[in-house]
């Protein structure tokens, strides 16, 4: 996930190969629920891991369930038909509503001695609605903080089954989704019918409710969506497993980046896997919007295919209720539309993590767009022209879809870098959506470098590695690369100088390098702390001499500016590697300063050693630096000199950061 305060994505012009995008929210908390209920066990594949999942499967372990986390997998022994399960638990549900709801409804019908609580906007939310059913349903359910809010404690029920039970339509659509997962456990003898009060809102999630129980063998009866009865003898089975499909909202991002697509990979597109056109979720209906639109999307058994078809897209005027949420995805869309378009009945835009209409319409006007606004409509006219597009920082508003939505403003004609401002919001629903993205994305113009070249010990490698973490730009090392091909030839007994040019230019050609999670593996070996050695380093400095070898890197190296940018730290970066590099920092400090810094690193090692040695040392490797015949250490015509001397890592950091924004449209 993105930690950084902003996130610049250069303009993409097209999307290609594969993604699989995470489970949804709704059917995972179910469907653990679910087979927690059943007899024997259940293998779920592709379950969310989000806090609410977390939650929720902490209650289950806590409930007696067998809970197992196989990579993919998660396995769950069911309390069903157990007399031996645990009949007293204190459970701590944050503030997962799709657990407490359910697991009060279940617990209460199947008793015990519980207490259900959370975090204190959990204590906030309210449940009064389901207890008012579940009492008159013969439950044991008390408050034992606020009426009409969690705590709750759940004791032992005497059923009264008979009367229809009542519950609430229109405050929250997950009551009654508690109660369809909780009174199969209750229906032994005879029908249950539950009725609505109110208008049903959200019908499409209990839509996802009612499949999922037929999935457990249950089959509930309903009359419109007024009268749901759950017929006698009903009983939870397992399917054996199940499969979670992915997030249907969350596709729509990559649904729509594959409309806007004009990199097409022999035709082929992208391919989403893990939900397809037959998803039980309401917002796959968002793919009939997008075909409208001018997408073109193939669908099987979960996945589905899009590529650009209509281009410009067709502008469209639609109905959005049955698709809240995606139809978000539309408004980006309709940026690059052949007129005007016009999105209706959205007023819970205005409820939603925030005032959705408002802060789309505001964030597409920076984008060239001209947009009307109304209490329940969106009208969008796109940029007149190319020329009309503009470089624009997107506010997100602490809205996981507000981020996500602006990121597809990058595939813009104008080829404008687009700034989304505090990325990690996408975490509420999908951590890794900007890698994902990135990841498939190809880019519209060469990818952002700033190169940082400099002699040794002026303290390059700290100073790349700190903006590459406050841009979320990836880091190259390029000395680690000569130390490794060093470490390589070492290994191999290759002579370190030009009588083994040509195998060690080899070695470094075909170097099974491998930079993760901040290690570096050699062979799958990881040799971080061995690139570090001494005579590594000296060992390198030599084979960095030989021509051949340097032609060798020099492709490795450039193979490192990968979306969404790139800091390259070493002596010839600037000059030979990236000469085309958006910015270039020639780093300096003086000797006595490096000198300093040197003694200090050596002292954390154990190692002592004299300033003036020090000193000495590195004036003779300048010297040896700037006159070597093979790549001689000087600053590229164009690079902005920076002296730390005088200056703390931070202030170093902001000066390069100042820089590169006076660099941007934004
Ligand atoms: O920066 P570091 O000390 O890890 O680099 C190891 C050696 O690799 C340096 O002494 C230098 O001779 C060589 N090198 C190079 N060109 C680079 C990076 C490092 O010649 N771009």
């Amino acid at each position: 996930m993105f930690q950084t305060a902003f996130l610049d994505l250069p303009p993409l012009a097209g999307i290609k190969g594969a993604v699989r995008l995470p489970g949804s929210k709704s059917i995972s908390n179910r469907v653990l629920l679910l087979a927690a209920l059943c007899q024997g066990r259940t293998v779920l594949h592709d379950l969310l891991a989000s806090d609410d999942t977390r939650v929720m499967l902490h209650a289950l372990r806590q409930l007696g369930c067998g809970v197992a986390l196989e990579g993919a997998r998660t396995v769950i022994d069911g309390i069903g038909g157990r007399t031996d399960r645990p009949r007293q638990a204190d459970l701590f549900l944050g503030n997962a509503g799709t657990a407490m709801r359910p697991l009060a409804a279940a617990l209460a019908v199947l008793g015990g001695d519980y207490t259900l609580h959370g975090v204190p906007r959990m204590h906030e939310r309210p449940i009064g609605d389901l207890v008012d059913a579940l009492l008159a349903l013969g439950c044991d359910v008390r408050y034992t903080g606020q009426p009409g809010f969690p705590p709750l404690h759940i004791g032992e029920p005497k059923l009264r089954l008979g009367a229809p039970i009542a519950v609430r339509g229109d405050v929250s659509s997950q009551f009654l989704t508690a109660l369809l997962m909780a009174l199969p456990l209750a229906a032994q003898t005879r029908d249950i019918a539950i009725e609505v009060a109110g208008e049903l809102i959200s019908k499409p999630y209990i839509a996802i409710t009612l499949h999922l129980l037929a999935r457990f063998g249950v089959r509930v009866e309903r009359d419109g969506w007024r009268r749901f009865v759950i017929p006698r003898g009903a009983a939870y089975r397992s399917p054996g497993e199940i499969h979670v499909e992915a997030d249907a909202s969350s596709a729509s991002y990559f649904i729509a980046a594959g409309a806007l697509s004009a990199c097409v990979d022999g035709q082929k597109g992208l391919k989403i896997e893990g939900v397809g056109a037959d998803s039980i979720q309401g917002d796959i209906r968002f793919i009939e919007a997008a075909r409208t639109m001018g997408a073109r999307i193939d669908s099987g058994p979960n996945w589905l295919q899009v590529r650009r078809g209509a281009w410009p897209l067709k502008a469209i005027d639609l109905d959005c209720n049955h698709i809240p949420d995606a139809a978000m995805t539309l408004a980006m869309m309709a940026l690059y539309a052949d007129g005007p378009s016009t999105l209706r009945n959205i007023a819970s835009w205005r409820v939603k993590e925030t005032d959705r209409i408002a802060a789309i319409a505001a964030q597409l006007r920076k984008l060239g767009a001209q947009v009307e606004e109304g209490a329940d409509f969106i009208r969008i006219a796109p940029p007149a022209s190319p020329a009309a597009w503009k470089a624009a920082a997107i506010r997100t508003y602490d809205d996981h879809r507000m981020a996500m939505c602006g990121s597809l403003a990058a595939f813009n004609p104008a080829r404008l870098p687009v700034r989304i401002e505090d990325p990690r919001c996408v975490g509420k629903t999908f951590p890794d959506y900007f890698e994902t993205l990135l990841a498939v994305a190809e880019p519209a113009a060469a990818v952002p470098v700033i190169c940082i070249d400099g002699p040794t010990a002026s303290g390059k490698g700290t100073l790349a590695g700190e903006l590459a973490r406050r841009l979320g730009y990836h880091c190259l090392d390029s000395g680690a690369l000569y130390r490794a091909t060093a470490l390589a030839a070492t290994r191999a007994a290759l002579a370190l100088d030009v009588s083994c040019e040509t195998a060690i230019a080899e070695l470094a050609r075909t170097l099974p390098l491998d930079f993760a999670e901040g290690r570096i593996r050699l062979a799958g070996q990881d040799v971080t702390g061995a690139l570090r050695a001494e005579e590594i380093g000296m060992a390198a400095s030599a084979i960095s001499t030989l021509p051949a070898v340097r032609r060798a890197l020099l492709a490795l190296q450039q193979g490192f500016a990968r979306l969404p940018g790139l800091v390259a730290d070493g002596r010839d970066m600037g000059t030979v590697v990236f000469p085309q590099a958006r910015l270039k920092v020639f780093l300096t400090a003086s000797v006595a300063e490096r000198a300093r810094r040197r003694r200090e690193q050596l002292l954390a090692r154990g190692i002592e050693s004299k300033i003036e040695d020090l000193c000495a040392d590195l004036a003779a490797r300048d010297a040896r630096d700037m006159n070597r015949a093979s790549a001689p250490l000087m600053p590229a015509e164009d690079a902005l000199p920076l002296d730390n001397s005088g200056q703390t890592i931070e202030q170093s950091v902001a000066q390069v950061l100042a820089w590169w924004q006076a660099r941007q449209p934004f």
